[in-house]
């Protein structure tokens, strides 16, 4: 969690630094600050609140330094406050750090600092930092650059935890130096001039070229030069990566909010991700996967494993996996895995979905895997990742950057990712190419499909009026619509603060039926017909105690609920794909109705880079 920016070059800073930590809010939103260096000074402007409220500080119209760092904050060790928001300074006022993680060892530290006379105005534990590089760099024997870039290296191996840090010393007024360690970073190449940022859509409209930093490399940087070493001050080289996403993909395009322009780009993602990958006419082909019938056969147990949406699309794709492959899948909450001691061998083949590919949970789970010998694949959404350079393989969805909190295009282009990937395997071992033919044609037609939901939103914006006052509400389904009904009850809970749950239909009788009463909503999918009947009985039995139901559904129905969504017929296997959308599109109009932010919901970040 928290943003980070850096600019660095012939410009001012502050304007390039603020529009870099607006655009990366959806990492925290309880504190911003920015520092630049001004002469021969380093001057902070920070605040409780929002990005956009340090504009109203006067002084912030006093920065024309062209270097500077900025933050946006998460909280995790002290409460958002004016003080406890970045950046930090050291006593000396000479070196001033912005910090994403969460340092474990910070109170020892502090001690540490204390013997040695430093004091602290925060309650945070990043402040540690700029302290212990004051520490390093006063008591070092070093000189010029070396001085600064050793002590910053010093003090990061005192550091226990994770962290990505951007250093600003008024000793190396035209230098900054950047490390990562567990927490994203990037460098964007520019010319006389280089930025730098927690994710690369910030920064996106500045540059395309981009270094990826790997754990504990240290970036020194100046406008024309940027040398990388290891922690053993050994200069390493890097490669750019050029990245092909369009900066018009991380703004608005004249949606009012980003969830709405995401949940309308499905179409557009899902084709994309399946792009050359699936075809009629010939075998599915993933390119940098090349795995043999023997080691396919050798599998015995799949994991999937995530957190929140990323986990989702695993149930669903469970059923598909095991459908086609015929092997047991499990599936898995990140957090959970990792510390459960799973039962893990060679024969064991772990999938980890992650759209931005920095959860740390997710991370943390991948390595365990890896570590006790199964092979591991990640399915991620951008390029370059933390987990993408851990994973054995990595296979990526093509949905564009998805920068509302909560996850929609990329919870449909994992699901449509998973299902190319069972059948990639199924086709190697082949295994039920009956059924291959027929998910193949669906899967083609899915963003025509998504396209013809999103054309009749008028229902569910409707029935959004008639419920968004609610304080509970009700998700019921069988099997993949069960699978789906979770999505659909995270995302009420996310962004419209709503309270629901979503239960197998057949559980109703056993607890939730006692929470129906008059007036209730209940939301179920009917998209399963080889379990319709039993579902509509269950729906008679909410409605018979008096619940409002609203119905997604491919089916003809003749029964009485309060609302219908009908969406076009496909494999059962894929539907949530499908029945997702209105679902999505519900919690939006909800959310707008009670006028929340639906982009950036309380308490909420996209990337979870701290456990
Ligand atoms: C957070 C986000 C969710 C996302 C989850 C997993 O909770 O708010 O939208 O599904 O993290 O994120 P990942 O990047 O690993 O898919």
């Amino acid at each position: 969690m928290c943003g980070i920016v850096g600019y660095i070059g012939e410009k001012k800073a502050k304007p390039i630094l603020i529009n870099g930590l607006l655009r990366l809010e959806y990492r925290g939103y309880d504190s911003a600050g920015i520092a630049t260096i001004e002469g021969k000074e380093i001057k902070v402007i920070k605040n409780k609140g929002r990005v956009s409220e340090l504009n109203n500080i006067n002084d912030i119209n006093n920065l024309n330094g062209t270097i500077g760092i900025g933050h946006t904050r998460w909280a995790t060790h002290g409460k958002p406050s004016s003080i406890n928001s970045h950046p930090h300074m050291d006593n000396s006022n000479n070196f001033s750090v912005v910090h994403n993680g969460i340092i474990e060892n910070y109170a020892d530290l502090k001690e540490f600092l204390k013997s040695h006379k430093y004091t602290f105005l925060s309650e945070t534990d990043t402040e540690v930092i700029p302290n212990l590089i004051h520490f390093y760099y006063s008591t070092s024997t070093e000189s010029g650059q070396t001085k600064f870039l050793k002590a910053v290296i010093d003090a990061c191996k005192m550091l226990k935890g994770s962290y990505a840090i951007e250093v600003l010393s008024t000793y190396y007024p035209d230098n900054m130096i950047v490390v990562r360690k567990d927490s994203p970073l990037v460098i964007g190449k520019g010319k006389s001039e280089n930025y730098i940022s927690s994710d690369i859509p910030a920064i996106l409209s500045f540059t395309k070229d981009f270094y990826l930093l790997n754990d504990l490399e240290f970036a020194f940087i100046s406008r024309e030069n940027i040398s990388f070493y290891d922690e053993n001050l050994n200069k390493i080289t890097k490669e750019i990566k050029n990245i092909t996403w369009n900066a018009g993909d991380v703004e608005k395009n004249g949606y009012p909010d980003f969830m709405l322009k995401e949940i309308n780009e499905q179409p557009k993602s899902i084709r994309e991700t399946i792009g050359s990958r699936l075809t009629l006419n010939s075998k599915v082909t993933i390119t940098d996967l090349n795995l043999s019938k023997k080691y396919l056969e050798s599998i015995n147990r799949i994991f999937i494993v995530g957190c929140g949406t990323a986990m989702h699309t695993g149930i669903t794709a469970k059923a598909i996996f095991e459908n086609l492959c015929e092997i047991p899948v499990e599936v898995e909450v990140a957090s959970e895995f990792r510390y459960k001691n799973p039962i893990i061998n060679k024969s064991t083949l772990c999938l980890f979905v992650t759209q931005s590919g920095e959860t740390a949970d997710t991370i943390a789970a991948l390595k365990l895997a890896k570590s006790k010998g199964a092979k591991t694949i990640a399915i991620s959404n951008v390029i370059g990742s933390s987990i993408t350079r851990e994973a054995d393989h990595t296979i990526y969805t093509h949905a564009g950057p998805e920068i509302a909190v909560a996850s929609t295009k990329a919870y449909t282009s994992q699901i449509t990712l998973l299902a190319i990937l069972a059948i990639y395997f199924a086709e190697i071992l082949e295994k039920n190419s009956n059924k291959i033919n027929e998910l193949k044609k669906d899967i083609l037609l899915l963003p025509i499909n998504v396209e013809k939901i999103l054309k009749n939103t008028d229902k569910i914006k409707e029935f959004a009026k008639k419920i968004y006052k609610e304080k509970d509400v009700f998700f019921i389904g069988r099997g993949v619509d069960y699978s789906v009904s979770m999505e659909g009850s995270l995302k009420l809970k996310e962004i419209s603060y709503i309270h629901s749950e979503a239960y197998p239909s057949g559980e109703l009788k056993h607890g939730p039926i006692a929470l129906i009463e008059n007036g209730v909503t209940v939301i179920s999918v009917l998209t399963n017909k080889l379990l319709l009947e039993k579902s509509i009985s269950n729906l008679q039995e909410v409605i018979t105690r008096g619940a409002k139901t609203f119905i997604v559904t491919n089916q003809k129905l003749t029964n009485d609920f309060d609302e219908v969504i009908q969406i076009p017929e496909t494999n059962t296997l894929i539907s949530p794909i499908l029945s997702v959308v209105p679902l999505q599109l519900l919690a939006y109009y909800i959310s707008k109705e009670k006028g929340l932010d639906v982009d950036k919901p309380r308490n909420l970040a996209k990337s979870v880079t701290v456990e």
